[in-house]
């Protein structure tokens, strides 16, 4: 119940506002500055990225009394419609559940009518990849002929499914996943709105376990706040969405480099003894690795890295037995494992087999190793 009042008390209202989604700011701005419209445009990207709120802010730009305006001022009667969702001249469609070839050619139907007051009658088709062919059809007709001062602004999370012919003639943006340190920023600042006293890690864990969704950020937000006590810790956070601790994917790592089964099937064992999701811990692990790679090539990992790790000393102790070979060839074999694992009646027989086989790999000698070694091999021959 709870889990949505955050995320809809604390939708952006400005372009300035919106976290992570610069160059889509920047460009519509420079748009509306430049007298530049596009009679469509396109918003594709992850769930909860800020696609919605962005279309509502450029129709305020657009539709603003004092407008049009990169700085839409958010009193006037059209600013306060459109924030509310009541506005005559822009209308929100949900494709999702009219996406009929009947609800388009009403569509275009009334895109003929002029804005009832404000200088842009705005659409904004949600969902658009969900509209059937034939509605895809009708709606391709309007695009091409469209009427003056209409605006479309259409936002899919997938983009694959939209025809090649709507893309044409759609100015199309992409909606980056957030970067964890912005998602952490923006948790912050709307914790100590509320007075809420949670620590540093906390926000992290909650940033980390939202994939780059601002909306799923803060709806687990909500749940670990509905429970939780007044003064909110790591260590409560861990326990209420089931985070596996650090320690326990170091230990993972440092049995496969040793090349020890005992200590994986030790900690697998704990892992299910605690009650673990490890199907979770699996995508847990997958991202440790991914992100071991990224810390042992990139220098500023800031924007790159998806969790943020205690224990560095242990981790970069481990890493150090390591090369990104190495670890780019583990990465395979999660990623190639994964479907098997999901489809797997018994987790646990799967996140052991994956481990077994990560054990398996470390036995066999990679081929650069061998050439490395023939070529040592001839040289010695040649000496002798
Ligand atoms: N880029 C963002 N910056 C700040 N808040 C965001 C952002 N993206 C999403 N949100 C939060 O998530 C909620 C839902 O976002 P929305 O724009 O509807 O996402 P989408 O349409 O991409 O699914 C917003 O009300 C806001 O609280
Ligand atoms: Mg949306
Ligand atoms: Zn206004």
């Amino acid at each position: 119940m709870a889990s949505q009042v955050t995320a809809l008390a604390w939708r952006p209202q400005t372009f300035d506002d919106l976290v992570g989604q610069e160059v889509v700011a920047q460009t519509l701005k420079n748009a509306i500055t430049s007298d530049r419209l596009h009679h469509a445009y396109l918003f594709a990207g992850l769930r909860g990225s800020g696609k919605t709120s962005t279309a509502r802010i450029f129709a305020k730009a657009l539709n603003c009394a004092e407008g049009p305006t990169v700085t839409p001022c958010l009193k006037c009667a059209s600013c306060n419609e459109i924030k509310e969702g009541n506005s005559l001249d822009v209308v929100e469609i949900d494709a999702a559940s009219n996406n009929s070839v009947d609800n388009i050619r009403e569509l275009r139907e009334l895109v003929r009518y002029n804005a009832a007051r404000d200088r842009y009658k705005i659409y904004i088709i949600d969902e658009v990849h969900m509209l059937s062919t034939s509605a895809f059809n009708a709606l391709l007709k309007t695009l091409e002929e469209p009427p003056p001062n209409v605006v479309f602004i259409m936002a899919t999370t997938e983009l694959h499914k939209i025809p090649a012919t709507i893309l044409s003639r759609c100015q199309q943006f992409d909606f980056r996943q957030i970067p964890l340190f912005k998602i952490e920023k923006r948790l912050r600042l709307i914790a100590d709105k509320q007075e809420l006293d949670i620590d540093d890690e906390s926000l992290t864990l909650v940033a980390q376990a939202s994939g780059g969704s601002m909306r799923d950020s803060l709806s687990i937000f909500d749940q670990v706040i509905a429970a939780s006590g007044e003064k909110i810790t790591g260590l409560d956070v861990r326990s209420i969405l089931g985070v596996v601790e650090d320690t326990i994917l170091i230990d993972l790592l440092s049995g496969v480099v040793k090349e020890s089964a005992e200590q994986v099937f030790g900690r697998i064992n704990e892992l299910v003894h605690y009650g673990h999701d490890l199907k979770q811990v699996y995508d847990t692990f997958t991202g440790f690795i991914r992100d071991s790679i990224v810390l042992k090539s990139v220098n500023d990992t800031s924007e790159i890295l998806e969790r943020r790790y205690g224990h560095g000393e242990a981790h970069n102790q481990v890493l150090e037995d390591l090369t990104v070979p190495d670890l780019v060839r583990m990465l395979d074999i999660m990623l190639q494992h994964e479907p098997v694992f999901r489809q797997a009646a018994t987790p646990r027989y799967a996140f052991e087999l994956v481990f077994l086989k990560l054990l398996e790999q470390r036995r066999l000698v990679p081929l650069e190793k061998l050439l490395a070694n023939l070529k040592e091999f001839a040289g010695a021959e040649k000496k002798n």
